[in-house]
């Protein structure tokens, strides 16, 4: 059982891969979240765009983890970017747990140049005390293990 818990969803792999590795570095308890909505194909891309744009809380699955949200030193959340904001489904779990989240670090992957720095504000809305520390990540681009460390750097920092 660990102090940090990173808490992510991803839809095609790119967001599980980059948590997976940074829940590995931190030692971190992991929960990804899933809703049960069809999310494959165009159709389902095509869904999870009206979900961002019209902030739609699809409901999520039951969470389980390895105690209280709210007794985790720090919690992690990772999503991918969706029309210029966070995740339906990572809203949806923002908006039921987020008042239990304390201290929160953001992670969000994107597919674009655009860093969509303005989502960190979209998502503290949900928790009492704003973010510590927040990267933007691309996979595969030239600045991401360089970002991914910075990350790191900053949550460890916290931790002390
Ligand atoms: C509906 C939809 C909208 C997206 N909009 C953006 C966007 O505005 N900016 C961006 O950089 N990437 C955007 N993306 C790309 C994803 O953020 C990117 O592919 C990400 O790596 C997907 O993460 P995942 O594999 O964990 O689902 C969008 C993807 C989807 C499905």
């Amino acid at each position: 059982m660990s102090n940090v818990l990173c808490v992510y969803y991803s839809r095609t792999g790119n967001t599980r891969q980059t948590m997976t590795e940074i829940a590995e570095a931190l030692g971190a308890d992991v929960l990804e979240i899933r809703d049960e909505v069809e999310r494959g194909g165009i159709f389902g891309w095509l869904r999870c765009g009206l979900d961002a744009v019209s902030r739609t809380v699809p409901p999520i699955m039951p969470i389980e983890t390895e105690k209280p949200l709210s007794e985790y030193r720090l919690v992690i959340l990772g999503t991918p970017v969706w029309a210029s904001r966070c995740s339906g489904v990572m809203r949806s779990f923002l908006k039921r747990y987020g008042r239990k989240l304390h201290n929160v670090a953001y992670v969000l992957v994107r597919g674009s140049e655009d860093k969509n720095e303005e989502i960190y504000d979209q998502m503290d809305v949900y928790v009492p005390n704003g973010h510590c520390a927040a990267a933007t990540l691309r996979r595969g681009s030239v600045g991401y293990v360089f970002w991914q460390e910075e990350f790191l750097r900053q949550v460890r920092e916290q931790l002390k």
